[in-house]
Parts: structure tokens; C-alpha cells; sequence
């Protein structure tokens, strides 16, 4: 989808389709539907008054202008009640739009943006962009018999009034367009089958990416991270054939600016390992590379916006299966720190190659250190797949996190309170990887707690919002790229507090 701004106001601009959003009940008009309105001697208010179009939340009424205006056809979009619009509402309603221009097998539409109420052009332009980008997103890589059929929006005209208006609009839309795209790349590797999305194609993704945008990377293959002492990591990646690998990528290396890593679970595919699991729904183990995938997404976009901060993307990288070379229940396995680990799950994966990526991440001295994982299926039973659980050792980063999530991935903080150590303990080593049933999700942060030292840290388990089974209104079903607009906002906002 190309997008473009151009100066010049709705009424006078010709093309396929004039996008104009309304909200309910909405009279008077005002703004460029109001400018329409006039110009088309009435047409749209008096369609509004008879009731044939109400203007309610992702409401879509398509109209042929037969010559009463340049535009060719006048969509209407609801957003709903004026008093509850928020830019949540904003994004979705600019998806519906899209997706309703889209399927109609329309090719090209024209919107202006006005700035309204305390929103400025630039940020209702940046959400607008985000909201169409991500709601029309498809997945068809693998579609061969379809492939003629698929419809696409290729080119989009955002008008602005002023040169002051054109500036800011195109401002948004250069942020909306890179933040959509960090998004897509993490959707692209969530939504890739495990036979593609190998830890060597994330090394290639990673490779692309440094490339393009000029940031340092660092390839480990697992005998070099066990020589270094990463036995956690290397135990997991065993049980494989395909090769393990652990990825640094670093972005504004050495200027001397705050340092932050990122750290994402990277399992390729999570069989459980010898402790497998159920077959049933097994398919959607290829999603636990999704705290890989966004750390990936954050740093394209990070360079791409050029965000004043020293990044350290890393991601430990490995399939989890079952094999005679696998690790065991009972094993103890020595992580990088030092400290020893009991299996007792071979399926509680994600902790152990995190264990070591974290221990690792302590030699950049950051400033913070946020890890994503797909990590607990306790984490969907407790939130369910519209939360990411945040559990961290740093009340003033969890706050930070709490006020990013006003791009809509919603968190929710659980505790890491003393009392739950226990459940760790283990007869033979310094702590299991496993405690009961009991807190689940909690017990996988009080294990990756272990590893951080004092250092500021907080953990996202994003086992729920990372897959999804029934679509949102800007985020269709499948791989959703969470967490890296939540980062992006993170980082884009740490500079100003
Ligand atoms: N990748 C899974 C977690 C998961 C499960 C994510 C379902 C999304 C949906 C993780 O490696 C795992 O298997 N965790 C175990 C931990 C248990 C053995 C303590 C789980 O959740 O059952
Ligand atoms: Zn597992
Ligand atoms: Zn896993």
C-alpha cells in the first residue's frame, strides 16, 4: 500500500473513493464531511437525517456520487459515540474502513485529516496509518490456488489543508507506516510454519535487518554459547536437529546513550520436549518464537525512527523436541550464571534458554532489561488472550510499561512476592524449573527473577495476545506482533520522563 499526502480539501479531490468518518448521530456535521456536505448541496445531511446512515462504531455505507462531487464514490464510517472516542476507537475505525474499501475491490481512496479535539494531525495521522496498515494485513505466503483472488488497497491519498497540516500528516504517517511494518515483520514470523521459521531463518531475518539499517549482530551457535557456560540454553537446543542459535543485535552501539536489552523467547517450535504434550492444538507451538519476533520487529523499527537509545536485541533461539540426544526430567543443568537448574518439565523451556539470555544481557550494564515470551499456558487461563502479564523487580519500569500500553496492548501486573520462592526449591540443585500448578505464571517470573541480578527488569509473558483465534478490529486472526508497538512506545517515551 503506497501512502501519500497531498494539499488540497476533500470536496475538491477527484479519486476512486472519499473516505469520510461520522460519529453517531451526528448533527451538526462539522469538519470535511461538513465541507462535503455543502459542496454536494445537502446530499449527506439529509441521508443522515432520513436515517440511512447512523454513524455507530465501524458502520460502513458505501455511495456512488454520480458526478455530484470529484470523488467517484463517498464512504461513511461510524466511530461511535462522540464522548467514548479514543484513539483505540480511532485505529479500529480506520481498519474497518480499510478492510470494507478492500473487499470491495476498491483500489485507491482519499482521506483529510483535520486535527480534533487535543489530537494533533501528526497523531491522528500515525494512528490512522497504524489502524489501516494492520487491519488490512494478510497472510497468503502459503495460498497458491488463491493467489489471483486477493485483494489489496494500493494506493492512499491523505489530504491536509495548511502546509503546517501536510507536515505533521506526513510526519504521522512516515511513524505509522515504520511502526506498522515492525509490526507485519513479527506477524510474518509468528504466522511462518516451524519448517520455514528455523532459528537459522531468524538469524537471516536479523542479518536482513542489521543490514539494512546499520546495527552491529553477533551469531553464537550453541557449542560456542555452552563453551561460554550457557548450559541451560544448549540443553534445550540438543534435543534438535536443526541448529540452535543465539542472536545479539545492537543498535546505536558505543555513543554513550542510555543501554536497554530486549530479550525474546525464541522456541520455534515447542513439542514440550520429553515431557511433550498433547497433540491436539500442538500446531500452534510454531508461535513461541513471538517474544523473538517482536524483539526483531522493535529493533527495525527502533533504527528505522531513530529512537536515542543504546538497544540490545537478544534472542536465543532453539526448537524444542524430544530425541536421544534430548535433555531429561531430573537433569541439572549449570546456566551461565553460575547457578544450577533441576528439570522437571522438559516443556518449561522458555525459562531456561531465558535464564541465559538474561544472565547474558548483564554484561551491557543496562539501564533495563524487558524480555517477551510466549511463556505460560497459566498465563492464558489467568488473563486470557487480550493481556500480557507483567511481572517485574522495578516499580518505576512497570509504570512506564502501564503508561505505553495506551497503544491497546493491554497489561496487567501480577506479583513476585517472597512467599513464592518456595515453590522453587529443589533437593538437588539450587532451584527446579518447575513449582506445582499453582501460580504458574508467577512461578516462570520468580524463576527468570533469579538471573537479573538488581539490574531493572520486567517480564512479559505474551502467551495469550501473541496467537489468536477470532479477529480484533485492527488485528486479524493469527500472529498479532504484540509487544512491539508497546516497546516502540516504551522507548520512543523514555527520554521524556
Ligand atoms: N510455550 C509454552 C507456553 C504456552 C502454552 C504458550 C500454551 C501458549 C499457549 C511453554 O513452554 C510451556 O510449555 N509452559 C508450560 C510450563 C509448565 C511445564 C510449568 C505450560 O504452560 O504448561
Ligand atoms: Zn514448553
Ligand atoms: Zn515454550
Amino acid at each position: 500500500m503506497n501512502i501519500r499526502v497531498e494539499k488540497c480539501i476533500a470536496e475538491k479531490y477527484p479519486c476512486e473513493l472519499l473516505l469520510l468518518f461520522s460519529f453517531e448521530s451526528p448533527e451538526p456535521l462539522e469538519g470535511p464531511i461538513k465541507s462535503v456536505d455543502l459542496e454536494w448541496k445537502g446530499y449527506l445531511s439529509t441521508l443522515i437525517s432520513q436515517g440511512d446512515f447512523k454513524g455507530e462504531l465501524f458502520q460502513c455505507r458505501l455511495i456512488h456520487t454520480q458526478g455530484g462531487l470529484p470523488a467517484r464514490r463517498v464512504l461513511l464510517a461510524g466511530l461511535g459515540k462522540k464522548e467514548e472516542f479514543d484513539l483505540e476507537k480511532w485505529r479500529g475505525g480506520a481498519s474497518k474502513a480499510g478492510q470494507f474499501i478492500r473487499d470491495s475491490g476498491i483500489k485507491q481512496f482519499a482521506f483529510q485529516i483535520k486535527p480534533f479535539k487535543d489530537l494533533s494531525g501528526e497523531e491522528l495521522t500515525e494512528s490512522f496509518v497504524t489502524g489501516l496498515l494492520l487491519g488490512t494485513y494478510q497472510f497468503n505466503e502459503f495460498k497458491t490456488l488463491e493467489r489471483g483472488k486477493i485483494k489489496t488497497i494500493e494506493e492512499v491519498i491523505l489530504l491536509g489543508e495548511t502546509d503546517k497540516e501536510i507536515q505533521s500528516i506526513g510526519e504521522g504517517a512516515r511513524k505509522g507506516t515504520i511502526i506498522s511494518d515492525a509490526v507485519c515483520t513479527a506477524r510474518n514470523l509468528v504466522n511462518g510454519p516451524s519448517n520455514q521459521v528455523t532459528p537459522t531463518l531468524l538469524v537471516e531475518k536479523a542479518s536482513q535487518i542489521a543490514k539494512d539499517h546499520s546495527l552491529e549482530i553477533q551469531v553464537l551457535e550453541v557449542s560456542e554459547a555452552e563453551a561460554m557456560g550457557m548450559g541451560a540454553f544448549a540443553a534445550v537446543a540438543r534435543g534438535s536437529q536443526e541448529p540452535g542459535k543465539f542472536v545479539v543485535l545492537e543498535y546505536n552501539k558505543g555513543k554513550g546513550l542510555d543501554t536497554i536489552v530486549l530479550v525474546g523467547k525464541g522456541i520455534t517450535f515447542d513439542s514440550g520436549g520429553i515431557s511433550i504434550k498433547p497433540s491436539e492444538g500442538m500446531e500452534r507451538m510454531k508461535d513461541d518464537m513471538s517474544g523473538a519476533a517482536a524483539v526483531l520487529g522493535t529493533m527495525q523499527a527502533a533504527a528505522r525512527l531513530q529512537i536515542p537509545l543504546h538497544l540490545v536485541g537478544i534472542i536465543p533461539a532453539t526448537e524444542n523436541l524430544p530425541s536421544g540426544k534430548a535433555y531429561k526430567p531430573g537433569d541439572v543443568l549449570k546456566t551461565l550464571s553460575g547457578q544450577t537448574v533441576e528439570v522437571i518439565s522438559t516443556d518449561a523451556e522458555g525459562r531456561l534458554i531465558l535464564a541465559d539470555a538474561l544472565t547474558y544481557s548483564l554484561r551491557y550494564k543496562p539501564k533495563a532489561i524487558i524480555d517477551l515470551a510466549t511463556l505460560t499456558g497459566a498465563c492464558v487461563i489467568a488473563l486470557g488472550d487480550h493481556v500480557i502479564g507483567i511481572m517485574g523487580n522495578d516499580d518505576a519500569l512497570l509504570k512506564k510499561i502501564e503508561e505505553a500500553s495506551r497503544t491497546g496492548e493491554k497489561v496487567w501486573q501480577l506479583p513476585l512476592w517472597d512467599e513464592y520462592f518456595d515453590y522453587l526449591k529443589s533437593d538437588t540443585a539450587d532451584f527446579r524449573n518447575v513449582g506445582t500448578r499453582a501460580a504458574g505464571t508467577i512461578i516462570g517470573g520468580i524463576f527468570l527473577s533469579k538471573f537479573v541480578e538488581k539490574t531493572p527488569w520486567v517480564h512479559l509473558d505474551i502467551a495469550g495476545p501473541a496467537f489468536i483465534e477470532k479477529e480484533r478490529p485492527y488485528i486479524p486472526k493469527g500472529g498479532t506482533g504484540v509487544g512491539v508497538r508497546l516497546l516502540l512506545q516504551l522507548l520512543r517515551d523514555w527520554n521524556k520522563s
